[in-house]
């Protein structure tokens, strides 16, 4: 990309990151108000309890649908892997040295064993080829059978059919998604962004780096922990002592991009921006969460000296409706990422252990308990001060043609 069209996009980040701020201060000048939507929302339990709603969404949404597995940084050279378990299939994704990304069955084809054990994560294949832990047959990049060890015992024949079987992969904005069942058509994926394109596109997640990253299983239904990301109501009463410490409760500006959408809620710093004219206000960074559908959070922030990072949120759907694991994946500049100080002043943490995400997912699996032993009659309401929320699940009922 040339150094117009880059500094284009960050001239559109600041503008986005302006005007969300002037919203904000707004909602904190009138008192504490928020965006709305029309109307309060109720949904049925069994939208996330039932185990029928819970199969047709791992088919059409996870399986028939792209999916993001990881940025393009996480296999950025060649002999990169990534592996990502989607629904108990698990993607191996490899670089080749003709830049072509391409994605994997990560099963060998003489029995069927994993031929890498990560679940999620990244590591490189220094020799360049994958070679099966059981009987070391092995693989090159581009996935065709290079070495059978007493090859005599196979037909020639038979093993011409044994490469490793092909997954859909495609690669835009810096995202890597992958489909494991059908085709991803021509345009899919442009179809897939919609009206979103040029909101995830100024992020320039391209420029950023994996940091590290973490995952998080628990007994819950993935809808019901990505809820506690889709609003800011909760902050001053769940989390009084971990972000409700930093960020008003109940106030947020919402934009609705279709199924895809941003969510940006108001640090208590603003309160001193009220009474200032804007031209006094100091230089800007966005902080906001963008979903794209249907579970993938990128949570944007600003480091101390003024980089933006992002946390990838991933909520992935377990073996039942009341399972689930929870991706959580570290990216920043490359200059950062260079910087081992500042990497392990600012990166300590452990996100799948910080207090915020203990106090979100304590509710999500203890909410999730009472849902699935309520009586079917019980529903959810959705207020119109949680526009996200309401439109996360419309999108979801309308993907799935649910009422
Ligand atoms: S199962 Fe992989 S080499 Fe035998
Ligand atoms: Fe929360």
């Amino acid at each position: 990309m040339n150094s117009e069209n880059r500094s284009g996009l960050k001239e559109r980040r600041l503008e986005v990151a302006t005007r969300s701020r002037q919203r904000l201060v707004a909602h904190i000048a009138a008192g504490g108000t928020t965006d709305m939507a029309d109307a309060a929302m109720e949904n049925d339990s069994s939208a996330y309890c039932d185990p029928q709603r819970d199969q047709r969404e791992k088919s059409r949404l996870f399986r028939q649908s792209p999916i993001v597995a990881c940025f393009s940084s996480d296999v950025a050279s060649a002999g990169d892997a990534f592996v990502f378990d989607l629904l108990g299939t698990s993607v191996l994704l490899l670089r080749s040295s003709d830049s072509r990304l391409r994605g994997y069955l990560n099963r060998c084809s003489h029995r069927g064993t994993r031929l890498i054990a990560t679940r999620y994560g990244a590591c490189r294949l220094e020799s360049g080829r994958i070679t099966c832990p059981f009987h070391a047959w092995s693989y090159d990049i581009e996935g065709k059978l290079s070495h059978v060890p007493g090859a005599e015992g196979f037909e020639q024949q038979l093993l011409e059919q044994r490469n490793l079987t092909p997954v859909q992969v495609r690669e835009h904005l810096g995202l890597v998604f992958v489909q494991i069942q059908g085709q991803i058509e021509d345009g899919g994926i442009a179809a897939f962004f919609g009206d979103f394109h040029d909101e995830i596109a100024q992020l320039e997640l391209s420029l950023l780096q994996p940091v590290h990253n973490f995952a998080l299983d628990a007994r819950s239904n993935w809808k019901y922990a990505m809820d506690t990301y889709c609003e800011g109501y909760h902050f001053s009463v769940l989390h009084r002592d971990s972000i409700g410490r930093d960020f008003f409760s109940n106030i947020a500006v919402f934009d609705d991009f279709g199924r895809h959408w941003r969510l940006c809620f108001a640090e208590r710093a603003l309160a001193a921006l009220v009474d200032r004219d804007q031209s006094e206000w100091p230089d800007v960074a966005f902080s906001g969460i963008h979903f794209l559908f249907p579970n993938t959070l990128l949570v944007v922030g600003t480091l101390p000296q003024g980089e933006m990072c992002v946390r990838m949120f991933q909520l992935l759907p377990g073996q039942d409706a009341g399972s689930m694991t929870c991706l959580i994946r570290v990216y920043a500049p490359a200059s950062v990422v260079a910087d081992e100080e500042r990497l392990s002043r600012e990166f300590a943490y452990n996100d799948a252990n910080s207090d915020i995400t203990q106090e979100d997912y304590e509710v999500a699996v203890e909410g999730y308990r009472n849902l699935a032993n309520a009586p079917d009659s019980f529903r959810l309401v959705y207020g119109r001060n949680e526009p996200a929320l309401q439109a996360f699940h419309r999108a979801l009922a309308s993907a799935l043609s649910e009422p």
